[in-house]
């Protein structure tokens, strides 16, 4: 089973920017593109847990702001020589509204 919760309006995330949701999943970062998708990742980097909402968004990634590995949004793959994952969530926009869905635990 999954429940889909209302973030806020998608304007309320900076383009390139990020807001934290806090659930009981974890701090889930939800991601704005230039091209306003939106992308959900757990808030912590597959290498040293560095809070990637506080990265910085470029195309569909998101480069950690503690080393710089480069985590894919859409994936939640670290890029390049670097491996790792991190979990990523459903998350989309609709009317101007952001949506999450998260599995119930
Ligand atoms: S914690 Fe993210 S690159 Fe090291």
């Amino acid at each position: 089973m999954s429940k889909t919760i209302e973030i806020g309006k998608l304007t309320d995330i900076p383009k390139l920017g990020s807001r934290v949701v806090k659930t009981q999943q974890g701090n889930i970062a939800i991601f704005r593109t230039m091209e306003d998708e939106v992308f959900a990742l757990h808030d912590s980097c597959p290498h040293k847990q560095g809070a990637l909402s506080q990265g910085i968004v470029h195309g569909k990634s998101v480069t950690c702001p503690l080393h710089n590995w480069v985590i894919g949004l859409d994936d939640g793959e670290a890029k390049g020589h670097d491996t790792g994952c991190t979990k990523t969530f459903e998350a989309h926009q609709e009317g101007g509204m952001v949506y999450l869905v998260l599995d119930e635990v």
